[in-house]
């Protein structure tokens, strides 16, 4: 794992967007993993910025979203279609054929079918490039929460008590935010050529801190992330504060050599 800390999150961001950026350039075909949530916020906006100023083409990119809540329709405000719509697709010229995210519309019998569709989709278009993820305060990523197995595919996840109150601020009230939700697994997460994890603030730093510096466990799912070949993890100072070797992470990128910039 390849630990950058940066002041804030805006210029954490701004260098997850240029890595990606660089991958869209050197592949305009690329495989592009999408996350929802407040985190990915700032790297959409830069990421529409760079299609603005600076031409960043998304013509031929194809994307893959992580997630989607069982039970909401695509125009539902809290449902991830239409998080991914507002935040970066209207935005840029992808194309809509190339667009992936996972139903929220589908009755109990269609999961396990829906779910093999979406892996076969991922393994036609060749595999996921590049991974963006954010992290849950219990160190979920996409919606694995803990205990779920560290080889798990695409399925239907039910949702933590903890997760549905972190998320309830997205829904008119707690009670509506669904139980269920279909997220791709972490066996497939696992399996992109590069992940980029993106956390920010101090809710976040314990669920960091286990992640990069503890064990690697199925009760903080995210630190099986120590086990990719490529992961980067940009953070802020607040989600990095419980790294005890805090110290070292900004020493290797400062001192990194020119040929390893991005
Ligand atoms: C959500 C999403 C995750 C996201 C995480 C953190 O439940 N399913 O993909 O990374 O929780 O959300 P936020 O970025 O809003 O803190």
């Amino acid at each position: 794992m390849e630990i950058i800390i940066q002041p804030n999150a805006d210029a954490a961001s701004a260098l997850a967007a240029r890595h990606l950026a660089r991958v869209i350039r050197g592949k305009p075909d690329a495989v592009i993993g999408l996350a929802t949530g407040s985190t990915p916020l700032r790297l959409y906006a830069e990421l529409i910025r760079l299609h603005r100023n600076e031409g960043l083409d998304f013509s031929g990119v194809t994307t893959f979203n992580l997630d989607e809540y069982l039970g909401l329709a695509p125009d539902h405000v809290a449902s991830y279609h239409r998080f991914m719509w507002e935040h970066l697709f209207d935005h840029i010229n992808v194309d809509r054929q190339r667009v992936h995210i996972p139903t929220g519309l589908l009755t109990g019998e269609d999961v396990p079918a829906y779910c093999q569709r979406y892996e076969d989709d991922i393994r036609g278009a060749g595999g996921i490039d590049v991974q963006v993820l954010g992290i849950g305060s219990d160190g979920h990523i996409g919606f694995n929460e803990p205990g779920s197995s560290l080889a798990s595919r695409t399925r239907i996840k039910t949702l933590t008590r903890r997760t549905r109150e972190d998320n309830a601020q997205y829904f008119e009230s707690a009670a509506e935010v669904p139980h269920h939700v279909i997220t791709m697994g972490i066996g497939t997460i696992m399996e992109a050529r590069t992940a980029l994890l993106l956390a920010f603030g101090e809710s976040k730093a314990a669920a960091v801190a286990g992640a990069v510096e503890g064990p690697v466990t199925a009760s903080n799912p995210a630190s099986v992330l120590q086990m990719h070949p490529v992961t980067k993890v940009f953070l802020d100072e607040d989600a990095g504060s419980q790294l005890g070797r805090r110290d070292y992470y900004h020493w290797v990128f400062d001192n990194k050599p020119t040929w390893q910039r991005d």
